[in-house]
């Protein structure tokens, strides 16, 4: 009885709360704008010179162009920054999934000394030194800014930042051809021989857990990836399989950057011993070489490219 009881109040409750609580068409596409203003805003680095968007550049599908990025005092990244396209579904973030939500993810970058180097205190007080910001918190959050409604705005504004207009997309929706290259491509992806489809499943082509494709050592590859996480030894050298949208666009590659070209990716895949000696835990899918022909190889990047979104497709 006491237990039904407990129940009805809670129900009751959490219906009050979120009729209070839900926001409204209106309301959501502000927080959308506040959080795409608060992207860039170089207010929230310690000296004022970095934004999100100084490394995630929206130009290059929300990631850039180099190994390692430049954060404040011209410090750098110590990995390759990704995409911030197609997040919404993910349920880690980062290279060893060390956040569980974009909410939480958006503050870590502010704090970080590498990046923006902010304490997030101070990056509140400073929005809320500004009066166009206090009033713009206010309006949409109907308090002032505080740590919790910033890392809203991000999620809000990154939510949105999702692509489903590729020419895979039109062929998969069967609105257009894949060349006769892609399609082998295709097939090769999702086959037994390449493997691809084993990790980058789903439709944002990843099955967002933690792999391991051969990039630790211990010796000169030493970034444990999602050991740092967990302090599990079988999580060594394991990295969160990226999706791979608009992957034309995102080089260099990997975790460090390593790869410039997706050919070299490929090529790294059909034998990841002959670039790095004694992986360790390496994933048994890539246990043996796949054996790839170069025309495979060739026919696996052209399917790589039909994952652009045209936004990104430059004429
Ligand atoms: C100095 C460059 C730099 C700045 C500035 C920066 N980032 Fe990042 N971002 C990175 C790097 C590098 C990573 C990967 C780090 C890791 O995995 O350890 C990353 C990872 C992420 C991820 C996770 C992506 C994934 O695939 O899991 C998100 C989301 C993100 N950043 C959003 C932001 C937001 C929001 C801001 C601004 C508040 C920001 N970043 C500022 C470089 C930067
Ligand atoms: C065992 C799981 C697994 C298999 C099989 C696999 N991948 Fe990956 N892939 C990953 C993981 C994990 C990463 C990130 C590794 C890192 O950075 O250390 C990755 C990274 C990539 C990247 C770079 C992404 C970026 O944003 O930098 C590309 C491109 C890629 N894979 C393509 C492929 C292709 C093509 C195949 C098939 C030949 C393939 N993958 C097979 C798990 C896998």
């Amino acid at each position: 009885m006491k237990a039904v009881f407990f129940c009805a109040m809670l129900l009751a409750s959490v219906s009050v709360w979120s009729f209070f609580t839900a926001t409204k068409p209106a309301a959501q596409k502000d927080k959308i704008a506040l959080g795409k203003r608060l992207f860039s805003e170089k207010m929230l680095s310690k000296d004022s010179s970095v934004s999100c968007a100084s490394c995630h550049k929206p130009d290059y599908a929300f990631a850039d162009t180099v190994a390692f990025s430049t954060g404040i005092f011209g410090i750098e990244s110590d990995r390759n920054t990704p995409s911030v396209l197609n997040m919404k579904n993910r349920p880690y973030y980062f290279w060893d999934g060390r956040a569980g939500s974009l909410e939480t993810q958006a503050l870590m970058p502010i704090a970080n000394p590498n990046e923006m180097g902010l304490p997030v205190k101070e990056a509140v007080a400073r929005l809320n030194n500004s009066r166009e910001y206090r009033q713009l918190f206010k309006k949409i959050f109907g308090q002032f800014p505080n740590a919790k409604n910033l890392g809203a705005a991000f999620a809000a504004y990154e939510q949105t930042l999702e692509t489903v207009d590729s020419k895979f997309d039109d062929w998969s929706n069967g609105l257009g051809k894949l060349s006769a290259s892609e399609e082998r491509g295709r097939k090769l992806f999702t086959g037994s021989k390449a493997k691809c489809f084993d990790c980058h499943s789903m439709e944002d082509f990843t099955d967002d857990q933690f792999k391991n494709i051969g990039l630790f050592n211990g010796k000169y590859m030493t970034d444990s990836g999602r050991y740092l996480v967990t302090k599990r030894k079988t999580d060594l050298g394991k990295f969160k399989t990226p999706g791979l949208r608009n992957i034309a666009v995102t080089a260099p590659y990997m975790h460090n950057g390593m790869f410039a070209t997706l050919e070299e990716v490929v090529r790294f895949y059909n034998d990841p011993r002959v670039f790095i000696s004694h992986p360790v835990n390496l994933d048994p899918a890539l246990k043996k070489p796949l054996g790839l022909t170069a025309k495979e190889q060739k026919d696996l990047v052209a399917f790589l490219k039909t994952l652009t979104d045209k936004a990104y497709i430059k004429n």
